[in-house]
Order: structure tokens, then C-alpha cells, then sequence
């Protein structure tokens, strides 16, 4: 199947493929846990506590339609549909990604809850209002075409729908060499042609809550060092001693950016105007 994808974006998705089929090694699932408090192979910096907070805030019940853009390996689309008795749509591209997800939706019971498609969140296959709930977890910083995204949301759910997402942006107002020491140490396509509020202004959504999740983000990514610390030598195992020592260099690295207040992680919680 062909999407619309720069070479950029294609170098990206092959990259996930790796990471998700590694997301399943017992080590992993254990810093996993200790970093977020889940064990679905997350690749957001989306925590338990902030996967409860979106059932809250989505609104969720037993007949509910939720959509998950960008679902990787089914955090936090299958614990919400478990959570809340919905159904959830899984969509992403990577189709190690989506078939871990439904063997993980099969073990849970939920089979008959879960579905996944394989499609591009910028060029959604679902007719207008198909969903009332719409999630997606620091997708929007993984790739180009945001408006689209923003714009086939918008199209896809009920008029009295609610979507609720997390993104990471560049600190605003930032000179130009703590820019490009924000952009060193962020997910691939963290720049944005415009801020969220206007982007989703322009497509058709009025935000409704606002949470800046900046500084769990930061707790969040110290806890992944420590953890990637304590558990050197299995990683090391799993990985090669190079690449896990220039994973634990790149959370550092990350972690001080966050600090020295590059980045900022928020929720976004919309409706359709
Ligand atoms: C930061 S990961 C989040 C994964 C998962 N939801 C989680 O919270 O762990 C972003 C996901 O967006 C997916 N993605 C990137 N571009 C996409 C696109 N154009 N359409 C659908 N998914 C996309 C990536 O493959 C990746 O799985």
C-alpha cells in the first residue's frame, strides 16, 4: 500500500518497525513500566495517569467509538477501550506495530473490541462522522503534515465529539542555538508551520482544556534515565553495548534540554466548532 510519505517520514516509520518489535523484550516492558506504569511497548511519553486523565476527559462509556491516530503498539488505545468497555479503531503505519497491538487486544479479552488499520492520519479511509472520540499520543511531532491530520479529524467525528491529544513543541521565542539544540534532541518533526492553537483553529476545532504536561514529561524522562542506568547490562544484552550506551547519551541529553527549558509537552482537548 503507497501513502503520501516523505523520504524523511519513510526513514521514521522504518525506524518504529525496530523499536516496536524490541518494545516486547521482558527488559523493556520492565523500564516501561517503571517510566510510564504501562507495559504495551508505549513510544510517547504518554503515562498512566495521563491515559486516565484522557478517559476522563473523552468522555468515554460502553458505546463509544474512539479512534487512536498514530497507535503504535496499542498504548493507550486498548488500556482506555478495557478501561472504559469502548470500542477503539488502532491506526498507524507500521504493521509490526498494529499486529503486536492486536495480540496484546487478543489477551486481554477485548478481540471483539479492538480493530487496526494500516492508513496514513493525514489521509483518514472513514467517512464523515464515524467516531466520538479521538486520540492520538505525540503524533503530531512525528510527522510533516499536521494540518491534514487536524483537517481529516475534524472530518471523521460526530459533531458533538471530543478529541483529546498530547505534542511536544520547541519552547517558544527560543534564539537561534538553544533552537538547534532543541531540535537535536526532539522527535524527528517536532517543528510546526504554525502553534496548535491557531492549527486547530484554522481546521475546525475549538480547544476546551489546556494542560501544560511539561514538567511530568521532564520526571518522566529522568525516571527512563535511571532506569536505563540500573539496567545497563541486560540492555547491553539486548542491544549491543554502542547502541545502548548511545540510547542512555540521548536520554541524558534530552533530559537536560528539557530542564534548560527547550521543549514543552501539552494536552489539547477539542471540539468540533
Ligand atoms: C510517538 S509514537 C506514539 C505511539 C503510541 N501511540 C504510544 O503512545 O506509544 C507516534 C506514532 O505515530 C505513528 N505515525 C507517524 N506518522 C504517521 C502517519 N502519517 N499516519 C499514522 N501514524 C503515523 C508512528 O508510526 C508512531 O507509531
Amino acid at each position: 500500500m503507497a501513502f503520501c510519505c516523505t523520504e524523511s517520514e519513510l526513514a521514521l516509520r522504518k525506524r518504529f518497525e525496530g523499536v516496536y518489535e524490541r518494545t516486547q523484550a521482558p527488559i523493556m516492558q520492565t523500564i516501561e513500566r517503571r517510566v510510564c506504569g504501562c507495559d504495551f511497548g508505549g513510544n510517547s511519553w504518554t503515562s498512566k495517569d495521563q491515559a486516565d486523565a484522557l478517559i476522563r476527559l473523552l468522555r468515554l462509556g460502553p458505546d463509544s467509538d474512539l479512534i487512536d491516530l498514530g497507535a503504535g503498539t496499542g498504548w493507550p488505545g486498548i488500556y482506555i477501550a478495557k478501561t472504559c468497555s469502548c470500542s477503539v479503531t488502532l491506526v498507524d503505519l507500521p504493521k509490526i506495530g498494529l499486529q503486536i497491538a492486536l495480540k496484546r487486544a487478543e489477551e486481554e479479552g477485548l478481540a471483539d473490541r479492538v480493530s487496526s488499520r494500516i492508513a496514513d492520519a493525514a489521509d483518514l479511509p472513514f467517512s464523515e462522522g464515524s467516531f466520538d472520540a479521538i486520540s492520538h499520543s505525540d503524533l503530531l511531532c512525528c510527522l510533516i503534515r499536521k494540518r491534514a491530520v487536524l483537517q481529516q479529524s475534524r472530518r471523521i467525528i460526530r459533531n458533538d465529539g471530543i478529541m483529546a491529544f498530547t505534542v511536544i513543541s520547541v519552547a517558544p521565542d527560543l534564539s537561534k542555538i538553544p533552537y538547534d539544540r532543541a531540535l537535536v534532541n526532539a522527535p524527528e518533526f517536532i517543528e510546526s508551520e504554525e502553534n496548535y492553537r491557531v492549527l486547530l483553529d484554522e481546521t475546525g476545532w475549538a480547544v476546551t482544556e489546556w494542560q501544560d504536561l511539561t514538567g511530568e514529561y521532564r520526571d518522566s524522562c529522568d525516571r527512563q534515565v535511571s532506569a536505563d542506568i540500573e539496567s545497563r547490562e541486560e540492555l547491553a544484552e539486548l542491544l549491543g553495548t554502542v547502541e545502548s550506551n548511545v540510547r542512555l547519551a540521548k536520554w541524558r541529553s534530552k533530559l537536560q534540554a528539557i530542564k534548560d527549558g527547550l521543549f514543552v509537552r501539552e494536552l489539547f482537548v477539542c471540539q468540533p466548532m
